[in-house]
């Protein structure tokens, strides 16, 4: 990550990031660790966290391998998780399905949203919990997708679906946590470079999406990294339930 120090209150703090294995997750790690904080590196148990902590400037980073689909594991997670210095979470794991709409079975739906939806929402109760708990306040982000509010392309109709839910359960999380000190706010990406993007894509489509895009190309895992940053650093003290697009103007409202 090069450019202006966005992490001001990073440091010496702790950070849980999940989907770290991850295109946007990995770059969030490394902007955050950057920043001066350590880094609870967390995704599937069959990820490559130990590549992940290799890539991390600075000490005391940790791998938490979790299964967002297990609800009875979160929990624990975010014990293991909340050390002294924990100032909270960016959640950038999940999972998409490119699927027709006729292809959807019972079984994908619900893969996708006992993920992207139910992991959220045990999460971020969990990580406010802990975050009450301390009685310090503390930062939260979610990621959503564009797509929330232009609705499902591509097949993304039952991921989309579990992200519009992410948007809700944001608001809610702002809500009955901002007593606490705590924010919790959601980032909306665009069409970014990673993994994600490409499964079950093809270079024509995605071509047409960056073409379709004002900055006429995608964004990269840095560009959304940098958000995150921001928003769980001080500078973003009086920002709380947003949903924050960043998609290079993909979608304007
Ligand atoms: N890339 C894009 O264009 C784009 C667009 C809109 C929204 N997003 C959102 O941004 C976030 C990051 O996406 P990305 O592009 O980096 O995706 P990615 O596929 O590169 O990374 C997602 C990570 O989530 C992890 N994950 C999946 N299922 C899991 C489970 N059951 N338990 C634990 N971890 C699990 C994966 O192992 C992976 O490392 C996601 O929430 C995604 O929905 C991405």
């Amino acid at each position: 990550m090069t450019g202006p120090a966005l992490g001001a209150g990073l440091d010496g703090r702790s950070v849980l990031v999940t989907g770290a294995a991850g295109g946007i997750g990995r770059a969030v790690a490394v902007a955050i660790a950057a920043s001066g904080a350590r880094v609870v590196a967390s995704d599937h148990p069959a990820a490559d966290l130990a590549g992940v902590l290799a890539a991390l400037p600075g000490d005391g980073h940790r791998a938490l391998p979790l299964d967002l689909a297990d609800p009875a594991a979160i929990g624990t997670a975010v014990g293991a998780a909340a050390d002294d210095g924990f100032l909270g979470l960016v959640h950038a794991g999940a999972l998409l399905r490119r699927e027709p709409v006729a292809a959807v079975t019972p079984e994908s739906w619900d893969a996708q949203h006992e993920v992207n939806l139910r992991g959220t929402f045990f999460l971020v109760r969990s990580v406010g919990e802990a975050l009450e708990a301390r009685g310090r306040g503390g930062r939260i982000v979610t990621f959503s997708s564009i797509a929330w509010q232009s609705g499902p392309i591509l097949g993304s109709d039952a991921y989309v679906a579990s992200k519009a839910g992410v948007v809700a359960l944001t608001r809610g999380f702002a809500r009955s946590l901002g007593p606490a000190g705590v924010t919790v706010n959601c980032i909306a990406p665009g069409q970014i470079d990673t993994p994600m993007q490409s499964r079950g894509n093809t270079d024509e489509t995605m071509a047409a999406t960056a073409a379709a895009c004002p900055l006429g190309r995608m964004g990269s895992p840095e560009e959304v990294a940098a958000v995150a940053v921001f928003l769980v650093s001080d500078h973003a003290s009086f920002v709380s339930g947003a949903t924050v697009n960043v998609s290079g103007g993909l979608l304007m409202y």
